[in-house]
């Protein structure tokens, strides 16, 4: 070669100028950090299959609210571990739930921090579906004892459910629940949400949706955290199948249609496609859920010593926004906040 061929190579040199032409960057504004709330005082109990990530007391999940806030993050998403779980998910909607409690006190304390409210039925109903189950000719109770029930046996009932969301969600709101996040994957909620904050007069309360949640087995570490794991069959006769992209876009485009806010597509790092497609194709602020497995994952290889842990958890986060995210709910928003600090 007569001369040098040195060329992209040059813009990577030094710290100095990759900093200078890097197109994308992480910011602790852009993250949610999602936190569980139980019943009973001093409680923090860590979950498992997340290490790092705790059952919290309503004054534990105040403390912990102060530090997110003092690491520059805006917002935290509650999920609520109710005492006791019925199959009209009594404790989701009533004036003294677990979240209705804990929004209370943290608007209290810690004023200046958003308050998203994750509306789904599932930590709420005996049997771990995220909407009422018609159930088989037997007794509902009956099908509980003795799994697995065939799916044919049930059914998900779809417009019922709707009723007990949009009561949720007035509840929520009521307790000082900033933005309204429904998770449960029924059809026309968001409609129904809307339609029924507005009659309360939540009109400035805005609604993110998880517009497109995949049927994943990523979610495993969470329905442990949150207690929610279907007491029989599965979740992909409402959430969607992992296999389709351009249904990701029908349900985010219906969403849109009957007033979502935001969007939301989970989980994050194995739909990496549908978040770019999203962002292509759709004007409003997008939202990822890097999901519980997606954290227990890097967590448990660290932990062997098989991977870097903190670089892993940042190029994750980093290959979300670069895909088009602008806002990411994850369990490493403390960690990350204080590495960017
Ligand atoms: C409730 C809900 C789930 C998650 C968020 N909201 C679980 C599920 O659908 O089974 C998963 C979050 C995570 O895995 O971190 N429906």
């Amino acid at each position: 070669m007569a001369f040098p061929i040195t060329r992209l190579r040059r813009l990577r040199r030094t710290e100095h100028i990759r900093n200078l032409v890097r197109e994308t960057r992480l910011t602790p504004d852009a993250f949610v950090y999602p936190m569980f709330v139980c019943s009973g005082e001093g409680v923090r109990k860590e979950v498992r299959s997340m290490p790092g990530v705790f059952n919290l007391s309503v004054e534990e999940a105040v403390k912990e609210c102060r530090e997110v806030h003092s690491l520059g993050i805006p917002s935290v998403i509650l999920f609520g571990l109710p005492d006791k779980k019925d199959d009209i998910a009594t404790g989701a909607w009533e004036e003294n739930g677990i979240v209705q409690q804990a929004a209370r006190a943290i608007k209290r304390t810690v004023p200046g921090l958003l308050l998203m409210g994750d509306v789904c039925l599932c930590e709420y109903m005996s049997h771990g579906h995220c909407g009422i189950v018609k159930a088989p000719p037997q007794s509902l109770g009956a099908a509980v004892a003795t799994p697995p029930v065939a799916a044919a046996d049930y059914e998900i009932l779809n417009d019922p459910s709707l009723e007990l969301l949009a009561r949720t969600s007035v509840s929520l709101a009521n307790a000082g629940i900033d933005i309204i996040a429904p998770s449960d994957m029924m059809d026309g909620r968001v409609a129904a949400i809307r339609n029924a904050l507005d009659h309360a007069g939540h009109l400035n309360t805005p609604i993110l949706s998880y517009a497109a949640k995949f049927a994943s087995g990523f979610y495993g570490p969470f329905r442990e955290a949150a207690d929610s794991t279907p007491q029989f069959g599965d979740r992909r006769s409402y959430q969607m199948d992992s296999a389709n992209l351009r249904e990701a876009m029908r349900e985010i485009a219906a969403d849109i249609e009957e007033g979502a806010d935001m969007i939301m597509v989970k989980p994050a790092m194995p739909y990496l496609d549908v978040i770019a497609a999203a962002r292509n194709r759709f004007d409003l602020p997008l939202a990822a859920y890097q999901v519980s497995g997606e954290y227990a994952m890097i967590e448990a290889a660290a932990r062997n010593g098989w991977i870097d842990r903190d670089r892993v958890m940042m190029e994750s986060l980093l290959s979300i926004r670069r895909a088009g995210a602008s806002i990411i709910l994850t369990y490493y928003a403390k960690d990350a906040a204080r590495l960017l600090a």
